[in-house]
């Protein structure tokens, strides 16, 4: 599928500069780096849906252009990504959204998964003393999975159409079928081993195999808990057949989630994380992600410097670099579950800390992590997607089940994949975790806690307070820094949507102390010279990004939607 259409840059979506960013030059990538500069992004006057998957963008679409606004275009997505995109799409998992309304409401939701009644801080540590597999793979590694009440709860409050109106699209698609592509067939192949172990492995593997490109999935299991779920709301699917269902699954593999788990489990409306950048205006998501926080504590930092360093040279990566450090080294230590652990939040994100801290950075040095203190610390798979309407209305969201296909295990007679959330609890302080984060004890498993997440879904706002960006990715903390990145790129260095995204990117999450680059996206010199300034440096990967930016083209405001190039999916509007 094409990504970008025509090679015009269109420049006349810059938003205007900031009084501190200087006289920026917009860069043009490395010759070796492996996107174009100066693409274009599909653009759309009413509204726009951006997702990892062709029918669940096309399922927003329809709801869109049928009246609905941005939360029941969402809803439609969220449901239809569940059929269509197994491998991050979900019933079995949970999310956060990021809600701005046309009448200027905000909001936040967390419907991230929380932790059976029955587990224990030390669970997923074996005999030996070691982390066992148990938090990643099979019937153990759940949490009470969260997307079903969340996403019921955004249609409740902020949506306009009946449940069964936005849930159609994801019925039809389950119940009639739809035709395998490459990505799907790609997508089982790879997690086959996982998939078969499972009683996920019939439907996935007929034969053993994928299914060829073009044969039609059918998911009747799937059909008839959405039925449920569209009749009964979500009693639906957190009551009767389908919590029997997956209660026997956990039976009969030794899981721990119980009947109890599902009727207890209540998503949370919280207060968006409200904060500036360069007078752009920021809503990022509050712990229990950790990504606002770290999102908005890195973009404080690089504001306090006036000048914008040229894009992409060491000076502006060092900067980035150290700021991804010290924001993470708090993110490890001092953030969880609100309701079980207290963060100096406030502090974390004020701009007179992000001064603090920029003072210990030094243009010429990196600074070894293990010098860092965290803030007031005790004394692959996931999928975003943002939609506009026609009315300005804004919605961002991300929902995984961690793992590709969660922990392998699916309910049979439910019809869907459970997570491996359990696995972003600090399983064993100071042991890291498939991401490789070194987390420390405010992230610790109890029953019925949420686990920390890096799910950054984000609404930038122009100076005069309007939607100007939606933006979200994948990729474990990744996620943190390529939507920091997208951001700085849109902002300081007025980069239109599809060179923001397409831009190369760097990681560094404080541990392990290395800064990541993409390989062909930072110039050998620039690489040289960062190693000269002290950091350790390999080549890496990074998150990726969905995302939709307001846009003047012609003189006509319009959406711009897109999805990474380095990914899958389709932005649509209409
Ligand atoms: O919540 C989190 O931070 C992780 N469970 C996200 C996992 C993820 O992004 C995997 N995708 N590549």
């Amino acid at each position: 599928m094409l990504l970008v259409a025509g090679a015009v840059h269109v420049r006349s979506q810059s938003q205007k500069p900031p009084s501190r960013r200087g006289n920026v030059e917009i860069a043009t990538f490395p010759s070796e780096w492996t996107y174009r500069h100066g693409a274009a992004a599909p653009s759309a006057v009413n509204g726009m849906v951006a997702s990892n998957c062709v029918l669940a963008t096309r399922a927003g679409v329809e709801i869109l252009r049928s009246g609905g606004n941005a939360v029941d275009a969402a809803v439609a997505v969220g449901f239809a990504l569940a059929v269509a995109y197994p491998e991050a799409g979900n019933l079995g998992g949970g999310g956060y959204a990021v809600l701005h309304m046309a009448d200027g409401r905000t909001a936040a939701l967390d419907y991230r998964e929380t932790a059976p009644a029955a587990s224990a801080p030390d669970m997923y540590v074996g005999p030996d003393g070691k982390p066992t597999d148990q938090s990643l793979v099979g019937h153990k590694a759940s949490g009470v999975p969260g997307s079903v009440a969340g996403l019921l709860a955004l249609l409740d409050k902020y949506g306009s159409m009946p449940r069964a109106r936005v849930m159609a699209p994801a019925i039809r698609l389950a119940r009639d079928g739809f035709k395998v592509d490459e990505i799907l067939q790609r997508s089982v192949g790879e997690n086959a081993d996982l998939i078969r172990r499972f009683a996920g492995g019939p439907l996935f593997l007929p034969g053993g195999k994928p299914p060829a490109v073009g044969v039609r999935l059918v998911q009747p299991d799937l059909a008839r808990t959405l039925e449920h779920i569209a009749a009964e709301g979500r009693d639906g699917f957190y009551r009767g057949p389908v919590a029997d269902a997956i209660v026997a699954e956990m039976r009969r593999g030794g899981g721990l989630i119980t009947g109890g788990d599902l009727a207890a489990y209540a998503p949370v409306w919280r207060e968006p994380l409200a904060a500036t950048y360069r007078g752009f205006g920021l809503l990022a998501m509050p712990p229990s992600s950790s990504g606002g926080v770290t999102v908005v504590e890195t973009l404080n930092i690089l504001e306090t410097y006036g000048d914008v360093a040229p894009w992409n040279s060491a000076l502006a990566l060092h900067r980035l670099g150290s700021a991804f450090q010290r924001a993470f080294v708090d993110r490890n230590n001092s953030l969880g579950d609100p309701a079980f652990v207290a963060m100096p939040i406030d502090r974390m994100t004020s701009k007179a800390y992000a001064r603090s801290l920029r003072a210990g950075i030094d243009d010429e040095r990196a600074t070894p992590t293990t010098a860092l203190k965290a803030v007031g610390a005790e004394g692959t798979q996931t999928t975003n997607y943002c939609v506009v309407d026609r009315n300005g209305a804004a919605v961002g969201i991300t929902t995984t089940i961690n793992s590709l296909y969660g922990s392998g295990v699916w309910i049979p007679g439910g019809g869907f994949y459970m997570n491996d959330e359990m696995d972003d609890f600090t399983v064993q302080p100071g042991t890291p975790n498939q991401f490789g984060l070194v987390q420390g004890r405010a992230n610790a498993i109890a029953p019925g806690k949420r686990m920390l997440s890096a799910m950054s879904p984000t609404i930038v706002l122009d100076p005069s307070g309007k939607v100007a960006m939606i933006v979200g990715g994948r990729g474990g903390p990744r996620i943190i820094t390529a939507v920091v990145q997208a951001i700085v790129n849109a902002i300081d260095y007025r980069m239109s949507l599809a060179d923001s995204l397409g831009a190369p990117r760097i990681h560094d999450q404080a541990l392990p102390d290395v800064l990541e680059y993409e390989k062909g996206g930072v110039p050998a010199d620039v690489v040289k010279a960062l190693e000269g300034k002290g950091w350790h440096t390999k080549p890496g990967g990074t998150g990726s990004l969905t995302a939709i930016k307001r846009a003047t083209i012609g003189g006509k405001t319009v959406w711009e939607g897109l999805f990474d190039p380095r990914k899958h999916g389709l932005a649509e509007g209409y």
